[in-house]
């Protein structure tokens, strides 16, 4: 667990424990032995562990199942879009794995959406342990500018208007939340309401590298902005000392 500093009270080691709660290490890696040395840095730490593409198409459900088995809460992003009935069947098999979170693209429109979440009815309903996961919608990627939205997808308007009109259709379709910026978060659970989740990579601590990323904000502010989930891949994973890192972004949410 996060260790308690010097005189806290248990309120304060409380929040830092919740904050854990919601920061989701991006495990980007090609194989488990290079996931498995960072996951052992951040042993205690009860933080959830998100698989993105890279390392599930490698590592497959058998490295989902070990995090489970693990007692990690486990986000698996592999962003499905597909005709509702083979997204259906795609989601009955993640919550078969028990995952705690998976997504799907926004842009597949409200019946696809809606079958996402018959496909983990169904596996919950027919598997008594398991639980429908909370399923978040994609809205527009944070690598998608507003000129790539306007020229190349053919999307017109501002990026914020497009993303909150995917996170009100995510909602419609009965979705848990979105993936969006943290500097999209206030403007989501305004129209959405504040039980709707949102998940916001494009964390950056103060002073460290944005890498690839553009609309970022500090977590601190993430957290001040709303968002119930904060994604962060490299500055955990490209640090000197992943845990201490891990372990900073913590305090500073807790603070916030
Ligand atoms: O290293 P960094 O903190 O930038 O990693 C961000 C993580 O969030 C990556 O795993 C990336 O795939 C994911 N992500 C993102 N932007 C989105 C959706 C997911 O950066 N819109």
């Amino acid at each position: 667990m996060v260790t308690p500093h010097g005189h806290e009270n248990i309120g304060q080691v409380e929040k830092r424990e919740e904050m854990a709660g919601r920061l989701m290490v991006a495990l980007d890696y090609p194989d488990v032995a290079q996931a498995k040395c960072l996951i052992g840095k951040l042993e205690g730490i009860p933080c959830y562990m998100k698989v993105g593409m890279q390392l599930f198409y490698a590592a497959g459900p058998d490295f989902i199942r070990e995090l489970k088995a693990h007692g990690y809460s486990v986000f698996l992003d592999v962003k499905m879009h597909d005709i509702p009935n083979t997204v259906r069947g795609g989601a009955e098999s993640l919550t078969m794995l028990g995952v705690d979170m998976f997504n799907v693209h926004a842009a597949g429109g409200t019946a696809m959406m809606a079958a996402a979440l018959e496909g983990a009815a169904k596996a919950a309903s027919l598997h008594p342990s398991l639980r429908i996961p909370l399923i978040i919608a994609v809205t527009q990627l944070t690598s998608t500018s507003q000129e790539i939205m306007n020229t190349e997808i053919g999307i017109a308007g501002a990026v914020t208007d497009t993303v909150v009109r995917y996170a009100k259709l995510a909602a419609e379709a009965g979705l848990h939340g979105v993936v969006a910026s943290p500097q999209e978060a206030a403007v989501i659970s305004a129209a959405c309401g504040p039980e709707f989740r949102t998940v916001t990579p494009g964390i950056r601590p103060a002073g460290s590298s944005m890498d690839d990323q553009s609309r970022v904000m500090t977590p601190g502010q993430a957290i001040l902005q709303g968002s119930h989930f904060l994604v962060v891949g490299r500055p955990i994973t490209a640090s000197a000392d992943p845990r201490q890192a891990a372990l900073n972004i913590i305090e500073e949410m807790s603070q916030a």
